[in-house]
């Protein structure tokens, strides 16, 4: 069994904010209990606004929790308040969506990358060049870029070298939010490669969140699906793909093209219809029961508990308890 990087205990996340001088609150991550495993890959998939992000930032402590507790090897979320803090900060990374604000426009690619080495004293002052140029190797950039400022380089660069700024402060954990969405399929391929390869070297884990199944499919072990702040089915990303059991699960899939012929033809067919509810008043009892074709009276007023229906893989649905 590999050892747990991350234990998330019970979280629940609540935003409220002013709309027009009414008080709004949405319940973002709504009781999510999960682990994250030494050296895995977890994905993380939903529709928009399911909460993927939020569960991000608080993954890595950037999100205040409403209540619940995420453990870092064992030390509670936030660092902040830990005596050994720099060192234990600079083991939990993110890269965002978008790179252009992500890095500064006014410095050198080569001072982005030297600056959290500099700051968390990763290596000594002679060796921080050959540390940023080894950097770029890494991600497969040439070392000459190190003098170009942001605005010299594409989008799909651009990730690359924010990879290799997450990578500078040899982390343990990268939560990867979106960080191919902008990019064209190509580039999102080569990304994706690079990060399968980057972790084949190296004790890491990764999150990664996207809309993209196929994606996510490529890249992770084991996957998350969320649906308006809840865990709807979590599991290896093998069984997940091959047999979902809930039937949000199925929809997602159903809508994701299989490039393998046969698996494309025994498929499931269950279209996702309807919108996703206001989050700011979710449906009673299953919050997918709205657009769901299973739907049954207990549906309406039990809210299903997380159930474990194979040895990796567990679902919140009456529907697959009933069968
Ligand atoms: N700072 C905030 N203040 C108020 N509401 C917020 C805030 N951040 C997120 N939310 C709300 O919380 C819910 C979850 O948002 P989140 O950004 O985590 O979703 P997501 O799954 O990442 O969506 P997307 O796929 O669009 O990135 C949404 O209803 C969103 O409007
Ligand atoms: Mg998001």
């Amino acid at each position: 069994m590999s050892e747990i990087i991350l234990d998330i205990k019970k979280i629940s996340v609540i935003f409220n904010k002013m709309f027009f001088g009414r008080s709004q609150t949405i319940k973002a991550i709504d009781n999510v209990s999960l682990q994250i495993f030494n050296s895995e890959t977890f994905g993380i998939v939903g529709e928009s606004g399911s909460g993927k992000s939020t569960l991000g930032n608080a993954m890595i402590g950037l999100q205040t929790l409403s209540s619940g507790e995420i453990f870092y090897k064992e030390i509670a979320l936030p660092l902040s308040g830990t005596k050994d803090w720099m060192r234990l900060r600079r083991q939990l990374q993110i890269i965002f969506q978008d790179p252009f604000t992500s890095l500064n426009p006014r410095r050198t690619i080569g001072q982005s990358l030297a600056e959290p080495i500099i700051t968390h004293n990763l290596c000594s002052k002679n060796d921080v060049t050959s540390k940023v140029l080894s950097l770029l190797d890494q991600v497969g950039l040439n070392s000459n870029m190190a003098e170009r400022y942001p605005n010299a380089f594409s989008g799909g660069q651009l990730q690359r070298i924010c990879i290799a700024r997450a990578l500078a402060v040899q982390p343990q954990l990268i939560i990867c939010d979106e960080i191919t969405s902008a990019l064209d399929v190509s580039t999102q391929a080569q990304i994706i490669s690079l990060l399968k390869d980057l972790k084949l070297n190296q004790d890491l884990s990764l999150v990664f969140i996207s809309h993209d199944l196929g994606l996510v499919r490529n890249i992770a072990d084991r996957i998350l699906v969320m649906y308006l702040g809840r865990i709807v089915e979590i599991g290896s990303s093998d069984i997940i793909f091959s047999d979902p059991k809930h039937p949000y699960t199925q929809a997602l899939i159903n809508a994701a093209p299989i490039p393998e012929p046969s698996r494309e033809a025994a498929r499931i067919k269950t279209p996702l219809f309807g919108e996703i509810p206001d989050p700011q008043n979710p449906p009673s009892g299953c919050f997918f029961r709205t657009r769901c074709n299973q739907v049954h009276d207990r549906c309406l007023i039990e809210t299903p508990a997380l159930k474990q229906v194979k040895k990796n893989q567990f679902v919140s649905c009456h529907h697959t308890e009933v069968h």
